[in-house]
């Protein structure tokens, strides 16, 4: 196993969740970041220092992941992926290929006097996706959004306003076109309830939380 030096939290059953962890040898970890257990960097990934991803996440081929970033458990960030500072992922979230989660809205290079910009010269905008929420392949998301529990973002969205829960959303700038089951499946509306062709799952917006027949 290649850990790059960088810590990895174990709990109880540390000794085989340490052996189950892998960083790749190509990969760029902080020593100063921290990973979960049982959680795989690949190939040439990046991790900057101070960012903490959780336990049984997946950080593709050539993924970013940027100072103080901090994903939950159970992530899946997919191959060139860009997580900048200032982004939260819960547990259970997918981030597509080439997906970006910018952080600077008003971004400059210089300041007015054409001097480069520092960390003090700008204010780091936050994106927070939430648990279970999925994000599609070459997606932006601008700071300052929150995409809510199990909503999915359509591949190629530009998205610049919040999303609400199980909602999906699609296009330049993202519009929200539906809701989406747990599964991940398109719902199908009737009578302002939506549910889900695969398995009965009901969705009622600003309602209760989405249930499962019989569960
Ligand atoms: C949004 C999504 C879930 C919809 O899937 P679906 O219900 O099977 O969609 P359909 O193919 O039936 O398309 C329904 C309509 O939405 C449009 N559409 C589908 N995906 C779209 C997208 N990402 N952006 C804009 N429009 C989209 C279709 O053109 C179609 O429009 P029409 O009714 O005018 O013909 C899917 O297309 C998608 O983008 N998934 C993300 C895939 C991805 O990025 N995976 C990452 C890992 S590889
Ligand atoms: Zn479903």
């Amino acid at each position: 196993m290649e850990t790059g030096g960088a810590s990895i939290a174990t709990g109880c059953s540390g000794r085989l969740a340490r052996a189950m962890s892998m960083i790749h040898e190509t990969a760029e970890v902080s020593p100063g970041a921290v990973i979960g257990e049982g959680t795989l960097v690949w190939h040439h990934a990046q991790m900057r220092e101070g960012a903490r991803v959780g336990a049984g996440c997946i950080l593709s081929k050539g993924v970013y992941v940027d100072r103080d970033v901090v994903v939950g458990d159970n992530v899946k960030i997919q191959n060139y992926a860009l997580i900048y500072r200032g982004s939260t992922l819960a547990d259970g979230v997918f981030v597509g290929p080439l997906a970006c989660l910018a952080n600077d809205r008003f971004p400059r290079a210089v300041t007015p006097e054409g001097e480069r910009k520092g960390d003090e010269d700008w204010e780091v905008g936050r994106v927070t996706v939430e648990r279970g929420a999925s994000i599609g392949a070459a997606a932006v998301v601008l700071p300052g959004v929150r995409i809510g529990e199990w909503a999915m973002v359509g591949a190629c969205a530009l998205v610049a306003r919040d999303v609400p829960e199980h909602g999906l959303v699609l296009g330049s700038p993202a519009k929200l076109a539906g809701y989406v089951c747990r599964c991940g499946r398109p719902m199908v509306e009737e009578d302002g309830v939506w549910r889900c062709p695969v398995d009965g799952e009901e969705h009622r917006p600003d309602g209760p939380e989405s249930k499962t027949p019989g569960r």
